[in-house]
């Protein structure tokens, strides 16, 4: 129907006669002039109808946006002073002698290009919304990203290979999204929060090299880096270890980076221990951009009579950390004062802070409410730890070391963000020595840090069981930017350490029979030694797009609910359907 997208347009064209076929993205009337940008996916190009042609004069005059219109004309090069050098089509127009409406169409929900549009709308008329070109460049990007990295995959010999979407649940933290099964009543499938146990039996199977481009559900509390359903590019290997898996991947992503957006990145991703990047950052996924770092200082203030930092100083899960902010003295009170509420926002008792005007002996020169509760020298200790310079501000944190970790992690991003001190633009590093187990104080017992399928630094199950808190696993993370962009492991590939592990974990040898049982005896019949990861995708293409949701580099997303405003997903089912399925409800949902 056409001889080229409107975003082909140029010069070389000049003279020629094309056709194309798009949505009408604006209409100018120019005093008897008329004015049409066309667009497709390519982009837009200016096509231009004259009163003295009445025909096609008159048909697009009639002609309101998002039409859907197919046009004839020749292309010329627009006149003196007409060129537009934002557009990439802009030294050109068509002038033109036919218009054909292929579609016309109602008043859109929203203008393509306002800037503060409403979420509920884009989502409910999203095939809308997804015409706008910041989305469509979007969803090319994530294309042109799956393509390149399917091509590495392949080239280096790793299988792609289909793992089931009905099956049965898999542990990776989150609640199962369950399905029903009409043939065994009472039964119910879970859909996959990923496919790890899969992927280790096709290393069991002797596949060699695994991977997936596959779809992740988990049914937990949504954000802007989180959705319910998402993708992963998802891999396993066998017989390589955490070194060489690692190195792999820093190949895979620096080839993507360089091939999709141009970014060269360092020949080396920087490595941390879990154990420094909490210290240094108060999280493990810390955003490298970021200048600010936490100075412990617990030692120096377990002896002062403030009991808000002598308490948690000698607390065993207590934290009290400093927090330099070079210049920070020329913060108002008032935004001190917010930063205050903030922390609070985010489980801390306060913030005290040491507002340092000029560098003196003693007290001289400094400003603070705790000031009259330190002594001399551990004010000096604390200053000098911490290389507090005149000018400066210094925040102080003690709780819980979660308390500390989270909220005055959450205060370090939010000055970075307020004062605008993020430098650098990607910053990549692998996090690693993880703990296996993290305890969980709500249901005392331990948890995995990872999955529990994750192989500990130590060869027996007994050393396990001696000192689980104390225990290191083969995990890894990769971060970019301050966000988890993959996760993976060298896994277990003893029953005995798997049984050792589940039993640490309080699943009972019967429950893991019967939820893992057949994981176990895989174990059990040849079982090479074998790992992996699994990337977020749609992380990867936010990041990647400059987005800050991964909603915009999803074509069908669902809301901070998890629902569908598109398609209305989830409704009810009908009483024939729930019948047939054994399952009654209470209270039946009304139809919306
Ligand atoms: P993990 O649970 O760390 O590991 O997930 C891997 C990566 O998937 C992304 N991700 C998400 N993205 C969007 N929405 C979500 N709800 C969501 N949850 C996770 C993150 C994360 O780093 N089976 C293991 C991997 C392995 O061990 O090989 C796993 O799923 O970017
Ligand atoms: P208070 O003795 O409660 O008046 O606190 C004195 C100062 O210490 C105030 O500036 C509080 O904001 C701060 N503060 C109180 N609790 C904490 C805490 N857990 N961590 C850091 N600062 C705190």
């Amino acid at each position: 129907m056409r001889s080229h997208y409107c975003g082909q347009l140029s010069a070389a064209l000049i003279d020629r006669e094309v056709e194309l076929c798009g949505w009408v993205h604006r209409r100018r009337d120019h005093g008897g002039v008329i004015f049409i940008d066309l667009r497709d996916r390519e982009g837009i190009a200016q096509v231009v109808f004259n009163p003295e042609h009445p025909v096609p004069f008159e048909a697009a005059n009639a002609l309101r946006n998002e039409f859907v219109v197919r046009v004839r004309g020749r292309v010329r090069h627009r006149p003196e002073g007409t060129v537009n050098p934002d557009l990439p089509t802009g030294e050109v127009e068509v002038v033109g002698a036919h218009i054909e409406v292929l579609n016309p169409a109602r008043t859109p929900p929203f203008q393509l290009d306002d800037e503060n549009l409403n979420d509920d709308l884009r989502l409910r008329y999203r095939y809308v919304d997804l015409r706008r070109p910041v989305m469509q460049e979007n969803l090319r990007l994530r294309s042109r990203i799956t393509r390149i990295l399917r091509e590495f995959m392949d080239r280096h010999g790793f299988l792609e290979i289909e793992t089931p979407i009905l099956t049965k649940a898999t542990p990776e933290g989150a609640r199962d999204y369950l399905v029903p099964s009409r043939t065994h009543p009472g039964h119910f499938f879970a859909l996959p929060q990923s496919p790890q146990l899969f992927k280790q039996l096709l290393m069991m199977s002797g596949m060699d090299r695994y991977y997936q481009i596959a779809r992740c559900f988990r049914d937990e509390d949504l954000r802007a880096d989180r959705q319910p359903e998402f993708t992963q590019l998802d891999i396993e290997v066998s017989f390589m270890d955490e070194a060489a898996i690692t190195d792999l991947m820093e190949d895979m992503i620096r080839h993507l980076f360089r091939e999709a957006i141009g970014v060269e990145l360092p020949a080396r991703f920087p490595r941390i221990t879990h154990e420094e990047a909490v210290r240094r950052f108060g999280t493990d996924r810390p955003d490298l951009r970021n200048p600010l770092e936490f100075v412990e200082i617990a030692d120096l203030v377990r002896e002062v009579n403030f009991k808000v930092f002598a308490r948690p100083a000698s607390m065993a899960n207590g934290r009290v950390a400093a927090m330099r902010l070079p210049g920070g003295g020329e913060l108002p009170r008032s935004v001190v004062d917010s930063y205050e509420e903030f922390v609070k926002q985010h489980g801390a008792k306060g913030l005290a802070y040491i507002k340092v005007n000029e560098i003196r002996d003693g007290r001289d020169g400094l400003q603070s409410p705790i000031l009259k509760f330190l002594p001399d020298d551990v004010i000096q200790a604390v200053l000098k730890r911490v290389g507090a310079q005149t000018g400066d501000l210094v925040f102080f944190g003690a709780d819980k070391r979660k308390v500390v970790n989270d909220s005055l992690g959450a205060l370090r991003n939010k000055i970075a963000h307020d004062l605008n001190l993020l430098r650098g633009e990607w910053e990549l590093l692998w996090v690693e020595d993880f703990p296996m187990f993290e305890y969980n104080e709500e249901e005392k017992r331990w948890d995995p840090m990872h999955h529990p399928f994750t192989a500990p630094r130590v060869a027996m199950p007994a050393q396990l069981t001696a000192d689980p808190g104390g225990c290191l696993s083969r995990a890894y993370d990769l971060v970019l930017n301050g966000i988890e962009l993959g996760g993976g492991s060298v896994r277990i590939h003893r029953p005995e350490m798997q049984k050792a592990v589940f039993q640490l974990l309080g699943i009972s040898e019967q429950d893991a029979e019967e939820k893992f049982g057949f994981l176990i005896s895989a174990l059990d019949f040849g079982c090479p030694p074998h790992g992996g990861i699994a990337f977020g995708l749609d992380r990867l293409v936010m990041l990647m797009a400059g987005m800050h949701s991964i909603r915009d580099v999803i074509a069908f997303p669902k809301t901070q609910t998890a629902s569908c405003l598109l398609t209305s997903a989830p409704s009810p089912a009908s009483a024939t359907q729930l019948k047939e399925l054994g399952i009654r409800v209470a209270t039946p949902a009304k139809p919306k």
